[in-house]
């Protein structure tokens, strides 16, 4: 991160989050193990595997609570995934029956946007980890590493746009923002890290 992000960190929702997390962040990181998995072809289809069900259990919510598509759209990486799994070979069917974890319930907006940070956020992290699949495996984003991409060229403007979003919640939405972006971090911990086939119940 620049010193210019951190310019003007009082009062800022977004610091407020990164600070708040930054342990549930930590958590994942280590947990995620994505170099070992991302080595193998095998494994990066699995991780992705995993990272469909969780995208097609919450993006549908988060579009519902927040009920503003025309911010959210550009956001949703569902499609990226599942073009990048039918380049590794999955058929429509396989990726339709991808396991997903149990339903998440988001009350609103407040509770839409903790969780959108969360997956906005892993974009910034997302793109060292496309720079190794691109290595590993001659991927990019037009085929194969296309979520890893992130967001592409318009990576910067939607993140600030983002956290220009964050900074005109209300004061009184904060508690719920963070309290999401913590359980999401947390959910996806336990979906992306449990035993490869383990799927709701
Ligand atoms: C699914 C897994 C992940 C999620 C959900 C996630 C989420 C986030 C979030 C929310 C932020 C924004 C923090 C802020 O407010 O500045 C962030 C930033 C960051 N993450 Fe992750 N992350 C994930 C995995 C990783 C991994 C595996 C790495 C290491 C390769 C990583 C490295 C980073 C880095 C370096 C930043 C700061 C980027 C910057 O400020 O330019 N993340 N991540």
């Amino acid at each position: 991160m620049s010193d210019d992000d951190m310019s003007d960190r009082t009062g800022n929702l977004r610091w407020r989050l990164r600070e708040e997390t930054a342990t549930a962040h930590e958590a994942l990181e280590r947990d995620l193990a994505w170099e070992q998995r991302i080595a193998s072809l095998e494994g990066y289809r699995g991780l992705l595997g995993r990272l469909r069900g969780f995208h097609a259990m919450i993006e549908p919510e988060i579009g519902r609570a927040l009920a503003d598509d025309a911010f959210f759209a550009p956001r949703r990486r569902l499609a990226l995934l599942d073009a990048d799994l039918r380049h590794l070979g999955l058929s429509e069917a396989e990726i339709a029956a991808l396991p997903r974890p149990e339903p998440m319930t988001l009350s609103g907006p407040a509770q839409a946007l903790g969780a959108l940070y969360v997956l906005e956020g892993s974009t910034l992290g997302g793109k060292v980890i496309g720079r190794r699949v691109a290595a590993l495996h001659g991927f990019d984003a037009e085929a194969g590493a296309a979520y890893y991409g992130g967001h592409g060229d318009q990576a910067g403007a939607l993140w600030r746009s983002f956290c220009a979003r964050l900074d005109e919640a209300p004061e009184a939405d904060a508690p719920a923002i963070v309290a999401t972006a913590d359980a999401l971090f947390e959910a996806m911990r336990l979906w992306l890290c449990a035993p490869a086939g383990t799927a709701a119940a």
